[in-house]
């Protein structure tokens, strides 16, 4: 049965159980916005819309090399042709469904594992076995499903809508505030990645990321190689840059994590709807998120260093996942208070600190719209 068709998805976000998305003087969401399936599924049709970033271009040098990605529920390849270019397929044969190829590799041609339909590197039917069983087959109209792919900084993003905005316009002024950074973008090799499984709403993940309030009181240990008071944020489009100074030159030398300058600033934000870019002397640091389920998230660590960087600044995988370690588990422990709470009827936002919280405004803001444009698919 569908759920959605339900219940009224026009005008208002009206979900069962009464619990409605629309609010007028309350701030924040609703706790229903936490946990329920029907909002997460909004979310993911959302997502169809979004770029997302899925990679870096490393990962598909050459012709033929390929890697396969989740954007919400919608699997997806990414491969190289032979001509060299990017090419962003749905990992769905056309045929009769089944999944093309899975996690990474090389291919001179897709080959569907299960009845072994055959298509090139640019989504085209090749050839089946048995041809004659299909006389009303159109070969030449039969391709796998695209989507858009472009790059920026060496990162691959896709995009589930084949029309729309580009991946620049997408990212607005945030890409010219990133390329500030002392390193290029283009120049960053993955040195580490690991990931935890949460079990509480992606979006709290993103509105902890958003806050520089918890900091004091969470991390008052962990990070204070940062200077709370110098803390300079901007929304750019539907992202949110963080641009956070270092505290005392001893201060910094006693973290590893996002070591910096006290002189200088670690370049940070948020990218709708689900990474984060952390910018530090010797690396740079990235948070992507995954739902697994409304009340269930993956939280990826990517880290990523230029060859002068890995050079000057030897990676210490032990060291340093410790380090990063302890101060994650402490957002972590945060943000499960929140999702502990979101069924109780005096679940709410009061206010929130001026200065210090809005982004997280701004996200409700840019996820209201973006769930508005996904009902209309
Ligand atoms: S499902 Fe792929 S060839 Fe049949
Ligand atoms: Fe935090």
């Amino acid at each position: 049965m569908d759920v959605l068709a339900q219940s009224p998805f026009q005008g208002l976000l009206t979900y069962p159980l009464g619990h409605s998305l629309q609010q007028s003087q309350q701030l924040g969401l609703p706790g229903v916005a936490y946990f329920s399936d029907e909002v997460l599924e909004d979310e993911m049709r959302s997502w169809n819309h979004t770029w997302q970033m899925v990679g870096r271009e490393l990962q598909v040098q050459s012709s033929g090399d390929y890697f396969t990605y989740m954007v919400g529920n919608q699997p997806l390849v990414i491969i190289r042709t032979e001509e060299g270019e990017l090419r962003a397929f749905h990992n769905v044969c056309p045929h009769r469904g089944a999944q093309l190829v899975s996690e990474q590799g090389n291919c001179k041609q897709i080959r569907c594992p299960y009845h072994a339909w055959r298509f090139d590197l640019e989504g085209n039917l090749l050839g089946l076995p048995q041809a004659e069983r299909f006389p009303h087959l159109e070969r030449s109209t039969v391709q796998l499903r695209p989507a858009r792919v472009e790059t920026w900084g060496g990162f691959v993003f896709v995009n589930l809508a084949t029309t729309g905005e580009s991946l620049q316009a997408y990212l607005a002024g945030f890409s010219s505030y990133l390329e500030q950074y002392d390193y290029a973008w283009g120049d960053l090799e993955m040195v580490d990645s690991w990931s935890y499984d949460q079990p509480v709403n992606w979006k709290f993940l993103v509105e902890n990321y958003l806050e520089s309030y918890h900091l004091s009181t969470v991390h008052g240990k962990s990070l204070s190689c940062f200077d709370p008071g110098n803390i300079q944020t901007a929304t750019v489009g539907r992202h949110y840059q963080i641009c956070v100074g270092y505290a005392s030159q001893e201060s910094v030398k006693q973290h590893q994590v996002f070591a910096g300058d006290p002189q200088r600033q670690s370049y940070q934000g948020f990218i709708f709807p689900n990474w984060m870019v952390n910018t530090a002397r010797d690396m740079v640091s990235i948070f992507r998120l995954m739902p697994l389920s409304a009340t269930q998230t993956r939280f990826e660590v990517l880290i990523y260093q230029t060859r002068s960087q890995q050079t000057a600044f030897s990676y210490d995988r032990d060291g340093f996942r410790s380090q990063f370690d302890r101060v994650l588990q402490e957002d972590f422990n945060a943000v499960r208070l929140l999702q502990a709470s979101v069924h109780s009827q005096a679940y709410g936002v009061l206010q929130f600190a001026a200065g210090l919280e809005d982004g997280i405004s701004h996200f409700h803001r840019v996820w209201r719209e973006a769930l508005d444009s996904g009902r209309n698919d």
